[in-house]
């Protein structure tokens, strides 16, 4: 698929079919995110497929987390829609920074870089992924319960977003987006 158009009919997608994505095509959309450029080639990107069984207990903890939050009267915004999309998808990958919690003199700044590096790795998952007519959705509202799912996994490494993936069921509209003028300035 030509790179303008893939990027161009991306779309987040929340409602997905009940169809399983092999692991073979996951596996081959995780590899080309591996393409994606990091800072100082870091690749701090890791990541966590979670399929059938162990992804419902993913969603229970999300739905355990977000009953406590009701309870607390908390404010939930998208969280229970991302938990439907989890629980509709496929496949979710949870993408974690490898250096985060571990180097002695992490910064600001390499935070910074890392975090940039992750997101060119979950972009370029997404666009290999519309290759494979496949819908995605690029979640961070896995930070509602961060503690309870790296607890669950053992997992010392910073949680840092969810990526849910599956064939999609909805043709959603482009979302708007602001002017480039109103985001750009020419010097
Ligand atoms: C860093 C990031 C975090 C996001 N987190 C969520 C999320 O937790 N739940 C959700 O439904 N959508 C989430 N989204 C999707 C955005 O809502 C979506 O990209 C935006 O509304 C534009 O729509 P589009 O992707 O269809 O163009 C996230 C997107 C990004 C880039």
């Amino acid at each position: 698929m030509d790179v303008i158009r893939a990027i161009e009919e991306r779309r987040s997608i929340r409602k997905f079919k009940d169809k399983v994505v092999s692991e073979e095509i996951i596996a081959k959309i995780l590899e080309l995110a591996t393409k994606a450029p990091s800072g100082k080639n870091r690749q701090p990107w890791r990541f966590i497929v979670f399929q059938k069984s162990k992804k419902d207990e993913l969603v229970a903890i999300m739905k355990d987390s977000f009953n406590e939050y009701k309870k607390q009267n908390k404010p939930t915004g998208s969280f229970e829609l991302s938990i439907n999309s989890i629980n509709e998808a496929s496949a979710v990958v949870l993408v974690f920074n490898a250096f985060s919690n571990f180097e002695e003199d992490y910064n600001h700044y390499r935070l910074l870089t890392d975090t940039q590096s992750i997101g060119a790795a979950i972009q370029t998952l997404l666009l290999a992924a519309q290759d494979y007519k496949l819908g995605t959705l690029w979640i961070c509202d896995i930070f509602h319960c961060d503690a309870e799912i790296c607890s669950w996994l053992n997992c010392k490494e910073e949680l840092v977003a969810a990526v849910a993936i599956g064939y999609p069921n909805q043709l959603p509209y482009p979302r708007p987006r602001k002017l480039l003028d109103e985001v750009t300035k020419w010097r």
